[in-house]
């Protein structure tokens, strides 16, 4: 049999990615060009810029990720692009550069949810068991996701705020660190001797949501109080208090998600997987629980097109492309 080669186009954020994917789970090649550096001095992620930066390198991009995988236009058996959710700007860059794509070299389009996309990552570096549960974890998503079977979702729970990787970004840039404040927060709170007390947010019993906003404000709280008492905030005590109590509360809730699914496998997703204080909460727990536990590398959890590919491929398994007047959509639904 023909292997299905999808070129995958992801561009929904501040990454412009474009991959060869084999049979859904082979990276011939994962091109990701990042506007990180332009958008730090901004404090964040501007939009109109992210788009602009998308034009300007998106051919090249595409060259590259052609010349690595080794495969020529014709091999492909079509084109996949995040079609949302994301920012529209930056998703139209995407979806118009693939539209194009498509029709130059008359091939089937398929439009890609950005979350399958990274729920799929888990497909690049294990074999999936359904039904399944992923904790996705980024600077836009915080949610469970259920898979009953492949490619069919059920989002179980979900912020009712802040993603958690924007919580993460928002007490940075109080204790002081610049965007992305993720990982800053990350090394601090490993590094402290002791945690400052801040509270769980679990919401109504048997609630799978998440709230982060209270959290947030609570440290802010405590930083406001060190300086009117005209202290310096105990910056390492309050990374460590925040991310214990972010951890707890995940892990706590996708445990109880897999049990109450009889999920067979968890996966984990999104940029705040590289986060180490989570990534050891849940390997001991899933070891002491007896759950298989999957986390990919950190380039499969941060926003990438391999991703896309991979969940493009399953999307094109089970109900082939999308029509070519298809319109890129921030709200996309699952
Ligand atoms: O998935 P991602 O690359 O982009 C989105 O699609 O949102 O996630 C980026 C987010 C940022 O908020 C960043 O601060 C956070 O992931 N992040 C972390 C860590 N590394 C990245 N958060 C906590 N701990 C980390 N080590
Ligand atoms: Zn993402």
């Amino acid at each position: 049999v023909q292997p299905v080669l999808i070129l995958a186009i992801e561009t929904s954020c501040d990454e412009t990615s474009v991959a060869v994917v084999k049979d859904g789970c082979e990276v011939l090649s994962n091109i990701i060009s990042s506007q990180i550096e332009t958008h730090r001095a901004f404090g964040g992620v501007v939009p109109e810029v992210a788009s602009r930066k998308h034009v300007e390198v998106m051919t090249l991009v595409i060259e590259q990720a052609l010349a690595e995988a080794g495969v020529h236009p014709q091999q492909l058996t079509a084109v996949a692009v995040t079609q949302g959710p994301g920012l529209v700007g930056a998703l139209l860059v995407g979806v118009v550069a693939a539209k194009s794509l498509a029709l130059a070299w008359n091939k089937p389009l398929i439009g890609t949810h950005h979350i399958a996309g990274h729920i799929y990552a888990n497909r690049l570096v294990a074999e999936l068991k359904y039904p399944n549960m992923t904790l996705v974890v980024s600077g836009g998503h915080t949610e469970l996701v259920s898979m009953e079977q492949e490619g069919v979702f059920r989002i179980i729970g979900r912020t009712r705020d802040d993603a958690v990787g924007e919580a993460y970004d928002k007490v940075a840039r109080s204790l002081g660190f610049p965007y992305p404040g993720g990982p800053h927060v990350d090394r601090l709170a490993r590094e402290a001797a002791e945690a400052v007390a801040l509270p769980r947010v679990w919401l109504e019993p048997g609630s799978y949501d998440f709230s982060f906003s209270g959290l947030k404000s609570a440290v802010l709280n405590v930083v406001n109080q060190s300086k009117m008492k005209g202290l310096e905030p105990n910056v390492a005590g309050i990374a460590r208090g925040f991310q214990e109590s972010v951890v707890e509360v995940l892990v706590e809730k996708a445990i109880r998600a897999v049990r109450s699914t009889g999920s067979r496998q968890l996966l984990l997703c999104g940029g705040v997987a590289a986060n180490g204080g989570l990534r050891a909460a849940l390997i001991s727990r899933c070891e002491a629980e007896k759950i298989e536990l999957i986390i990919p590398p950190p380039v499969y959890c941060t926003d990438n097109a391999a991703m896309i590919g991979a969940a493009a491929y399953v999307k094109w398994q089970h109900s082939g492309g999308t029509p070519l007047d298809m319109v890129a959509d921030p709200g996309f639904s699952l």
